[in-house]
């Protein structure tokens, strides 16, 4: 069949085609992308674009029922056809209705990002294989990324989808700690409905673009700028440094700001920012920025750890002497007379790598200005932060900033960080028109910050017994150009660099040392999983040398209610890192028999070996303030408003805070509603980051629910046993033989337009380190232990991991399904940062070239929860987030060895230097 287009211009043409059983006629440019026509031409935001290249798969559609990238398809082939997006998934019932709730029931979204793209890959398998297979499913898949879930659920929500199960709503009152509440913000997810950065804007936005450095380090000056805009009249504004009418300075530790919006004279590195073009999408779209004016000198950059710490380097910033931005120290003990009268001493070096974060969404989101008032709405983890940072940009109060928090497509430390923010609030405040931006792929791995590469040099002793000694830990930490998270992740180590061990004699000092290189900021874990690395691989070898299992090892060490850490921290309850080794046992064993089992029967190439590692992280900021605050309003119509400011990225605590607020108070869980993260709506929930929201978060969503339940037994002058029950326009409040009734409707209004409020703040109690960081810097700690079972090709140097067992210690699991999500996708990321993932600057700034695990290079995981409650944490929990992903790169890095005897010293052991290793190790043999 042919297909008749009509053109309507020179470059647009009007096509005819049919989505989710529509109807359209779109007048666009024929080589536009599909995606773009759905998401702008038709309002189908649902289809998502992370890369434009083909590469992420989460702007797949069925196109004639075959799933395809949108972003691929020219508009000019959709003539005719007939396209279905997330959106149109409903109409296919009762499959995609099925696959939707089965979705749900799994937890199988988290950010959400990839879910539209999921549910279409997987409507496309089931209508034409109704009961699939894992491999089916992983094969379905396979196209589609994901960075937050490790992909577990989402394979069984697809192979489950046929099971007739609904989802549990509302479990019963007081009943909604502890249950597998599906996420109260699910069905908008699964539905395509989530507004991310990109999805919403004023129609006359204009759209910002930055011209960004070409080189590691470069002088600059521009050229005629006056003339280019004259010569381009869709072009509004062209902003530099002299535009910006506050300080030209920004970065999360305020002591520590250093990042300009615009560099000025001399970029620090490859990605900089130095202008932004502010014009009409058409203009901004078609143009072509090699005419930019502005004329480069290349200078020489600090490109290595080595290079930025030699005598002679150039100071990348003024007042940081050698290029230190600050250093870490935390000394207990006398650490070389332990080692002397150790009985086996281990001493080695590793280095880490760049790793990008690889969220599906790139950051994006508009502002615009309302009067003397600016208002920016955009992925973030951090809403009062960009508020205070724009503020300050804009030299205006910031009373006068509102941060509106779009969903976050995947963040996992990097969306801490401003992106877009101060580009679109400067160019709305100086021209009163909304204005947008959008990172492309390249220019959000380019721009952003990563995590920490390393340098860390290690050595250990322990007694013959097995019991440790000392640990001697010295860490240099790339920080790259500007501050960001350095600091923080300087002074986050030292204190960790035990491993949850009882280490009695311990030094360990870092440095956070700056490059011209992207700035390295926050990524899960803030340099713990970089420490990890070194402690648990050395301490694999001191169990070896002695002839102990390493196992045992570990439990021999871990630390115990009472037994001091290596900052003199007595921890007298909720330490419970000795059950997440001990649970592992049975499964230790029968890896390793099974791993022998497997050499007995094959032949080589193939090798297999079991690998474990243990994690500690100290929940929320380190021995800082760390204040959240939530506030419960009950409504006259006697529903609740829970003003909750912790940005859920995914990691699920809009339902998680809800959980236990809900709990705390006695009120059911659907007499909620939500108002998340708003600054102007919300209090101040602090960041999401350091593993704080269900701790500090959730602890304060505890205090205000206690809080307004005394305030209604205030009310009716009942006693604290009394039981409340809330009812339509109604609370009743018994006690004993007693009876009253709250009408809240009859209550008068208060400040904050409820008929009662009750606001708390909780801040966890830590103190100072002194200055051999001795002190109480976390008030929660979180454990867990992964277990890995790989097997290694010793010809091609492939590692396939085949099951991690993950056992963490949570306090309490408020909500067990979205704990073990946290899980499966820091297993997922610890994979990746094992095997494959390396950002090497001005190299594969996509994501066809920096790979991330895809479905099928997933292994089974199975994830056991233990709880040893905190009394400190709200009904006893702990944080999760950060500490998933720490175990797993040793565990696998330790199995690894087990199967093949063979260290891998540098990461990520990709095929090539396990080759290598490989190679070096039968040399040393010979
Ligand atoms: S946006 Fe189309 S594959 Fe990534
Ligand atoms: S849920 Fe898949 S990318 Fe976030």
């Amino acid at each position: 069949m042919s297909h008749a287009v009509t053109t309507v211009s020179k470059t647009r043409v009007r096509l005819a085609f049919s989505v989710n059983g529509r109807r359209v006629n779109v007048a666009t440019d024929p080589l536009q992308r599909l995606s773009r026509v759905l998401r702008e031409n038709l309002g189908l935001t649902g289809t998502k674009v992370g890369c434009d290249a083909g590469d992420c798969g989460a702007c797949t559609i069925l196109f004639d029922d075959e799933p395809v990238c949108s972003c691929l398809v020219a508009a000019a082939q959709v003539e005719g056809r007939e396209v279905t997006t997330v959106e149109g998934l409903a109409a296919r019932a009762p499959l995609c209705d099925r696959l939707q709730r089965s979705f749900l029931r799994h937890g199988a979204a988290q950010c959400g990002a990839c879910t539209p793209g999921m549910l279409v890959a997987g409507t496309a398998l089931l209508e034409r294989n109704p009961m699939p297979s894992e491999t089916e499913v992983m094969d379905a898949i396979g196209g589609v990324l994901c960075r937050c879930t490790g992909y577990r659920k989402i394979i069984s929500a697809i192979q489950d989808s046929s099971l007739a199960e609904s989802e549990t709503y509302s479990p019963a009152t007081g009943n909604a700690v502890g249950q597998r509440l599906i996420r109260l913000d699910g069905h908008r997810k699964a539905t395509g409905a989530e507004i991310f950065g990109a999805d919403e804007f004023p129609k006359d936005s204009l759209v910002a673009l930055a011209i960004r450095s070409p080189f590691h380090r470069a002088k600059f000056q521009f050229g005629n700028l006056q003339q280019f805009l004259s010569g381009h009249p869709g072009i509004h504004a062209i902003l530099t440094a002299k535009d910006v009418p506050g300080r030209n300075c920004y970065g999360v530790i305020p002591p520590f700001a250093d990042q300009p919006v615009f560099a000025e004279e001399e970029t620090r590195f490859l990605g900089e920012a130095v202008a932004a073009i502010v014009g009409d999408a058409e203009t901004i779209e078609a143009l072509d920025i090699t005419y930019f004016p502005i004329h480069w000198e290349e200078l020489a950059p600090l490109l290595s750890l080595d290079e930025a710490l030699d005598s002679g380097a150039h100071p990348i910033h003024a007042g940081r002497p050698g290029n230190v931005l600050v250093r870490g120290r935390v000394v207990r003990g006398d650490v070389e007379k332990a080692i002397s009268e150790a009985d086996a001493v281990v001493e080695a070096e590793f280095e880490t790598q760049f790793v990008e974060h690889a969220y599906i969404e790139p950051e994006a989101g508009f502002a615009r200005r309302i009067g003397e008032e600016i208002s920016v709405q955009a992925c973030t983890q951090s809403p009062y932060m960009d508020r205070a940072d724009i503020a300050a940009i804009l030299g205006i109060p910031p009373e006068r900033v509102r941060i509106i928090p779009t969903a976050v497509g995947g963040g996992f430390g990097a969306k801490l960080d401003l992106s877009v923010q101060p580009f679109v609030a400067l160019a709305a405040w100086k021209l009163g028109r909304p204005v947008r931006m959008t990172y492309s792929r390249t220019e959000s791995i380019r721009s952003t910050t990563k995590r920490h590469p390393s340098r860390i040099r290690v050595r250990a002793g322990a007694d013959k017994n097995g019991k440790l000694l000392a640990l001697d830990f010295a860490a240099d930490f790339n920080t790259g150009a500007y501050s960001s998270w350095g600091p923080t992740v300087a002074g986050r180590v030292p204190v960790h660099a035990s491993g949850p061990y009882h280490v009695p004699h311990y030094r360990a000092l870092t440095r956070a040392v700056h490059t011209n290189l992207v700035p390295a900021g926050a990524f899960r874990g803030f340099g713990v999983p970089q420490s990890a690395i070194a402690q648990e691989q050395v301490y694999d070898d001191l169990a070896g040398q002695l002839g102990i299992d390493r196992l045992e090892f570990r439990i021999t060490n871990a630390l115990e209610n009472h037994t001091p850490t290596v900052t003199g921290q007595v921890l007298g309850e909720g330490v419970g890192i000795r059950e997440c080794f001990v649970v592992l046992r049975s499964s230790w064993k029968t890896a390793q028999d099974e791993a022998r089992a497997f050499h007995r029967n094959s032949v080589r190439p193939l090798r297999r070996g079991v690998g474990v590692a243990g994690m500690w992280y100290g929940c929320g900021n380190t021995s800082l303030p760390n204040p959240s605050t939530v506030r419960i309003g009950l409504k006259p119509d006697g529903r609740l408003s829970l003003h909750q400011g912790a940005v859920d990225i995914g990691q699920g605590s809009n339902t998680i805070v809800t959980q236990i607020a809900a709990d705390a108070l006695g009120a059911p869980i659907d007499r909620f509603d939500l108002l998340s993260g708003d600054t102007a709506i919300t209090p101040d929930c602090g960041k999401t980051s350091a593993s704080r929201q269900t701790f500090v978060s959730g602890k304060a969503a505890y205090l205000a629910g206690m809080s307004l339940r005394k305030a209604l037994l205030k009310i009716v002058g009942a006693c604290e046993c009394a039981r409340i029950t809330f009812g339509d326009g109604q609370i009743i409040v018994k006690e004993n033989e007693k009876q009253y009734t709250i009408f809240p409707n009859d209550l008068p209004l208060d400040k904050h337009g409820y008929v009662v409020t009750a606001e708390e703040t909780f801040d966890p109690p830590v103190s100072r380190l002194d200055e051999n960081g001795q002190g109480s810097p976390y008030a929660v700690f979180g454990f867990g232990a992964h277990m890995a079972e790989v097997e290694v090709d010793v010809e091609l140097g492939t590692v396939r991991v085949l099951k991690i067992t993950a056992a963490h210690d949570v306090g309490k699991a408020i909500n067990p399904t979205l704990i073990e999500g946290q899980v499966e996708g820091g297993v997922a990321q610890g994979l990746g940062m094992a095997l494959m993932e390396e950002f090497i600057p001005g190299k594969g700034e996509n994501l066809h070239d920096y790979l991330i695990p895809s479905a099928g290079d997933i292994p089974r995981v199975e994830t056991i929860l233990i709880e040893d409650p905190s009394s400190i944490g709200p009904f006893g929990a702990k944080g999760i987030g950060e500490q998933a992903v720490i175990p797993t790169a040793p565990a696998i890095l330790n199995a690894i060895h087990d199967a093949i005897g063979v260290r891998i010293r540098k990461l990520p052991a990709t095929p090539d230097r396990m080759r290598a290793a490989i190679l070096a190790a039968h040399e040393t043999e010979d």
